[in-house]
């Protein structure tokens, strides 16, 4: 009898974490669900940049290998934050149930958030390091070849002190257990001054702030056309109306504000200069995740013509949003995993208000992006520039 031939056993394909701040939100949520049910094949990964031709070489891990846990201060289970994202149209229905297992898991590795409002129970040290130790032993139990840390967490308003806000306290956190940083939100995150020398020192990359998902990335596309065409913007409005947790955050003045900043960055940047016009955001409950955007925009042509072009977006904030959160989380492990360091500026296709000093036009955006990918494909010729 001929013994059988030794086969090494095969070595298990690494796994990545991704720690949600914000874990049990609709745009969490919306990922978590998201992730399983691309990876298994039941829906398409419409609206994922990263699924995308350009992308297939650069080595980003596979949706599959991507492994789930966060804070929140909330305590409703995944499972039924995802049945009631169902429920009001967000998931399709039937979703929560297809990836039941996967929502269970994530949920077992959401720790509890802070610091509650007025705590004087920890200092700003204390709290960083509780999170931190979340995150490390997060990545050491699941045996995880890295992990990052995105902050999804409702919006804050801007500090008015000295003090760390909440998201601050975990991007800190963030990079001290090792990890790199992604704010998704408009929230000061590592963007404190106090912040800035363990942002340099870190060695790790980091990326941000605030999604473009709507009503800037319209802008960031017709804010260009206006002067590449060499017509006089006047004015620019908005007004977007919108439900759920987001727009009950929003609903304080002062995280508005927060929110409004970036919005009003892409067309100073773009134009030149901040045209007249504001941007007002109202909570409606009643419309749940759908935003409804209005822009005004009021400009002059040929020997003074006065015109203006309106625009209406409606959109459902959590499904543009959560495929956004996965390309970011695969391109920023694989920036780690080839040695970017700092802030990826190639990653302003995807902010408001992104770190760096790339351009702010959505084609130009684009092409950064690009070029990006084949840094990570092509690894260490970049290491260390993409500043
Ligand atoms: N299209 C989009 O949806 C979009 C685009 C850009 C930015 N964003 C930003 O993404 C964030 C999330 O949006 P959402 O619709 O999921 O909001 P949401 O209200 O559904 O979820 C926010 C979650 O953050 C949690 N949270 C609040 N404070 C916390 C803390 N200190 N620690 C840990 N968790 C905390 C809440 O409990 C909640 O579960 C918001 O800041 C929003 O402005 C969303």
């Amino acid at each position: 009898m001929s013994a059988e031939p030794f086969l090494p056993a095969p070595t298990p394909a690494p796994r990545f974490g991704v720690w949600l701040i914000g874990a049990r939100g609709s745009v969490a949520t919306t990922a978590i669900a998201g992730c399983a049910a691309v990876a298994a094949g039941l829906h398409p990964p419409t609206g994922m940049v990263t699924e995308t031709a350009d992308f297939t070489s650069c080595g980003l891990p596979s949706l599959s290998s991507l492994v789930f846990g966060g804070h929140d201060t909330l305590d409703c289970p995944l499972p039924k934050r995802a049945e009631h994202l169902a429920d009001s149209g967000v998931l399709p229905h039937g979703l929560p149930s297809a990836v039941h297992a996967e929502l269970v898991a994530a949920d077992r590795e959401i720790r509890p958030g802070g610091p509650p409002p007025g705590d004087t129970g920890r200092t700003q040290e204390q709290w960083i390091e509780v999170f931190a130790a979340d995150i490390r032993d997060f990545v050491h139990r699941q045996g995880l070849a890295g992990a990052v840390v995105i902050n999804v967490a409702s919006t804050e308003p801007a500090p008015t002190d000295d003090a760390l806000p909440p998201s601050s306290l975990y991007a800190a956190a963030a990079l001290h257990a090792g990890c790199p940083y992604v704010n998704f939100t408009p929230s000061t995150g590592l963007h404190h001054p106090a912040l800035a020398p363990l942002a340099d020192s870190s060695g790790l990359p980091y990326a941000g702030r605030d999604g473009k998902t709507g009503q800037t990335l319209l802008r960031s596309v017709l804010g260009p056309m206006f002067v590449q065409r060499a017509l006089a913007v006047r004015a620019w409005s908005g007004t977007n109306l919108l439900g759920g947790g987001d727009g009950a955050a929003l609903a304080d003045p002062a995280a508005a504000a927060a929110k409004n900043a970036g919005k009003e960055r892409v067309l100073a940047d773009t134009l030149g200069a901040a045209p007249e016009g504001e941007v007002h955001i109202d909570d409606v409950p009643a419309l749940g995740d759908w935003k409804t955007a209005w822009d005004h925009i009021a400009f002059d042509g040929f020997l003074g013509a006065r015109m203006v072009l309106q625009t209406t977006w409606q959109g459902c904030d959590s499904a543009l949003a959560a495929p956004l959160v996965l390309d970011l989380a695969r391109l920023t492990a694989r920036a780690r995993q080839q040695g970017l360091t700092g802030p990826l500026s190639g990653l302003g296709f995807y902010f408001k208000d992104p770190v760096g000093d790339g351009p702010s036009s959505l084609a130009e955006q684009y092409t950064e992006l690009r070029r990006f990918a084949g840094r990570l494909r092509d690894g260490a010729d970049d290491r260390g520039t993409h500043r």
